[in-house]
């Protein structure tokens, strides 16, 4: 038997930008996804998926974890024509658009892998098997999902347009950050959100260039306000990242609904994290008083509402 698990992650500064090569922060969360492996007489293999999740989202996701299941087993070498192979995924990383469900599995799965067969795979390669699943789920990943489950911690990413190595630096905080996410209930399509953000920038580039420019500094000084703890800026930057999505059209009403209620109840910054069109907000509220007010708050309208930590 092999076991392995992946974090689930938020993105606090750069979705869909992280794809054209700008730089993205992520962070992990402490929910994480794990995996079983367990070699039996027969072929192919047999799927126990008892992860917890947003009504619907196992069901919608089914062909793609298909392929992205496929994808890693062929990256590892991983032959079930003479071997079945049970894969049982499990751990407390609630399955939502946003969160990293796609990409905890492909890590869990890869470090379970790894495991049975006694690979020795280092976390560099079980985060590239895991990048080979994520194409499963969306064609072409920037790859900061994968990268930020596999190593954990708060992460500046910039993929490598050419194909070379991504650029990925471990941001260190003085202390870990408590945070609020929020799920919309609604599944998103990473692929076809991402496809139509890019249809939009290839037909109005001067709109997207200067979206682009303002990203730039919002990530710059993000980073900056980070390093230093200040977070009051890094919500204030949080939430001009927020007023760009929606600009590219990847929030919506009900997005938008959850960000209002969370400032409302004093959050330093909300902001629509991961794919967007659904899926998550996530909620800068450092202080266990100001995490349970917000928490209160989006939990008393309806939502499904985590608390976790980034930089931990
Ligand atoms: C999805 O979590 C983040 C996106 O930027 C896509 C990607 O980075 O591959 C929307």
């Amino acid at each position: 038997m092999g076991t392995g698990s992946g974090f689930g992650k938020t993105i606090l500064f750069g979705e869909h930008f992280v794809v054209y090569g700008l730089p993205a922060m992520a962070s992990a969360i402490g929910d994480f996804t794990e995996a079983i492996v367990e070699i039996e007489e027969g072929q192919g293999y047999e799927l126990f998926d008892n992860r917890p999740e947003v009504p619907g989202y196992k069901k919608k996701k089914f062909d793609e974890q298909k392929v992205s299941i496929k994808n890693v087993l062929d990256f590892m070498g991983v032959n079930l024509d003479e071997k079945k192979m049970k894969i049982t995924l499990g751990g407390n990383l609630t399955c939502a658009s946003g969160v990293g469900a796609s990409a905890a599995s492909c890590v869990a799965l890869a470090r379970a892998i790894n495991d049975e067969f006694q690979l020795g795979w280092d976390d560099t390669k079980i985060n590239e098997a895991a990048y080979e699943g994520e194409k499963g789920y969306h064609g072409t990943p920037s790859g900061i999902d994968n990268t930020a489950s596999t190593f954990g911690g708060l992460v500046y990413f910039v993929k490598n347009l050419h194909g070379g190595p991504n650029t990925m630096e471990t941001i260190k905080l003085s202390e870990p950050v408590d945070l609020v996410i929020a799920s919309s209930g609604m599944t998103a399509n990473t692929s076809v959100v991402v496809a139509d953000v890019r249809e939009k920038k290839e037909e109005n580039p001067k709109w997207f260039d200067r979206i682009v420019k303002e990203y730039k500094s919002v990530v710059k000084e993000g980073r900056h306000a980070l390093e230093l703890m200040n977070l009051k800026q890094v919500g204030r930057l949080m939430n001009k990242n927020h007023e760009l999505l929606q600009e590219i059209t990847v929030s919506n009403d009900i997005l938008d609904k959850m960000v209002s209620i969370a400032r409302e109840a004093g959050a330093l910054g909300a902001k629509v994290t991961g794919t967007g069109r659904g899926g998550n907000i996530n909620v800068l509220t450092p202080g266990v008083d100001l995490q349970d007010k917000v928490y209160n708050a989006l939990k008393d309208a309806g939502f499904a509402v985590w608390k976790t930590k980034i930089g931990v």
